[in-house]
């Protein structure tokens, strides 16, 4: 077989170096593939204008798969000031390029997996019976709704009249906010479409039976929040009902949820939200197995088959330029993961997850974040592993 292409998308700061020691593990571990290096970020939004060049698109369009380390962001006026000189009467304004993925390939299931490795000292523990110390193992998979909700930038400061007009139209907002005048109101919606509901939902039902989870929980609030919460559990009951009848549909509110991820995170299996609270919940559950260091994620649309795997961490900008690399690779390492299953290249996934697991379980080799340091130059002296030692543990146990 012709050998597979894979778009490399590191980006800036900290992604560059994740990003660089998760190909030599693939590579270590056998996965045999091309890599084209594609533009993203600062450096091209403060040189072209532009922080996902049309360019780096096309390869996506061409090769569907991506790995990507992480990008900067910086707040809209910051943003132009670092414009290169030619481009500063251009008008233009700072998106985020990650946003503009997944808005232009309609990257719409965001699947972040949180399963604690045994021996990670920063696993999450709490007292049981008699004080004595309990560490659940966590393993829960949680499908974020990743284009609509909250997120899909439908919002208004003083909106236009129709817009008002519109809202006058429900008795509940004449009631609550009818005194208030037009130019002090700001507005953000929360749209759900059945059919990205649909999506969410049947890949989260999918990846319980594929994977062997015995529950779906969908978290949100429907009690309060009636149309869209509500909409999506009860799209969540017919079609557990009528395609999925051995897997228990369990139904959580997003704030009671926070509650009992720190009382029995052990629980739960896939977990389903739109676009905000599966955010939300996730960063909560990510905390549970270690933080950032661990945080993996893949994007993707099952209809083109485009997808994106990335740490949930960003570029880190303040250990970037260490002369040598101190932050932990395995978030990106746990995302390649993810991309050689979507790929179906699930053997050699399992052998770097095992890798992954015997080094954490051995213990010797830990990044500052698994030994509890302030991220400093010098954690390596006091032994810390660098960036690139954790990655050669993990090469030694492939095996
Ligand atoms: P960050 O995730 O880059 O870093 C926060 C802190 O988490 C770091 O200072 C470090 O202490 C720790 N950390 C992050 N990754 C780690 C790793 N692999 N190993 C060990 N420790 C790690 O978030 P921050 O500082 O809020 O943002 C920095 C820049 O990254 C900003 O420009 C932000 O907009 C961008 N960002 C990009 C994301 C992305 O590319 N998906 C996501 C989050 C932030
Ligand atoms: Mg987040």
């Amino acid at each position: 077989m012709a050998k597979r292409t894979i778009v490399s998308l590191p980006g800036d700061g900290i992604g560059r170096v994740v990003l660089e020691e998760t190909i030599r593990v693939l590579e270590a571990a056998g996965f045999e593939a091309n890599y084209v290096e594609g533009d993203i970020g600062w450096e091209f939004w403060t040189k072209e204008g532009n922080p996902l060049p049309q360019r780096t698109i096309d390869l996506l369009e061409e090769h569907k798969v991506a790995l990507f380390g992480a990008i900067t962001s910086k707040p809209k006026d910051e943003a132009f000031e670092e414009l290169a000189p030619e481009l500063k009467e251009k008008g233009l304004v700072y998106s985020s390029p990650i946003v503009g993925l997944r808005q232009h390939f309609g990257l719409d299931i965001c699947l972040r997996p949180c399963k604690s490795y045994i021996g990670n000292p920063l696993n999450f523990v709490k007292r049981g019976i008699g004080d004595e110390i309990v560490e659940p193992a966590v393993d829960v998979a949680i499908f974020r709704q990743n284009t609509e909700g909250l997120y899909g930038g439908v919002e208004w400061t003083n909106p236009n009249e129709k817009v008002y007009e519109g809202l006058l139209t429900h008795p509940k907002f004449v009631k609550n906010f009818g005194s208030t005048p037009k130019e002090e109101l700001s507005v953000s919606t929360r749209i759900f479409t059945k059919k990205a509901t649909e999506r969410i939902l049947r890949a989260a039902f999918d990846h319980a039976v594929k994977y062997g989870y015995k529950s779906v929980t969908v978290c949100e609030k429907p009690n309060v929040i009636r149309e869209t919460s509500g909409m999506m559990y009860k799209m969540a009951l017919q079609m557990q009902t009528a395609d999925y009848p051995q897997i228990e549909l369990w139904n959580t509110n997003i704030d009671a949820q926070m509650m009992w991820l720190t009382k029995n995170p052990e629980t739960y299996g896939v977990i389903v939200a739109g676009n905000m609270f599966g955010d939300i919940v996730s960063d909560g559950f990510a905390g549970l197995i270690g933080g950032l260091g661990f945080a993996c994620s893949a994007q993707y649309n099952p209809d083109s088959g485009v997808a994106v795997f990335e740490p949930t961490h960003g570029s880190a900008p303040k250990y970037a330029d260490f002369p040598t690399s101190i932050v932990n690779p395995i978030a990106m390492i746990e995302s390649a993961c993810m991309m050689l299953d979507f790929l179906d290249e699930n053997k050699i996934s399992a052998k770097i997850r095992k890798a992954v697991a015997e080094v954490i379980s051995e213990g010797k080799t830990r990044t500052y974040d698994m030994m509890k340091m302030p991220g400093r130059v010098d954690v390596v002296e006091k032994g810390a592993a660098s960036t690139t030692q954790m990655a050669d543990a993990i090469i030694s146990k492939l095996g």
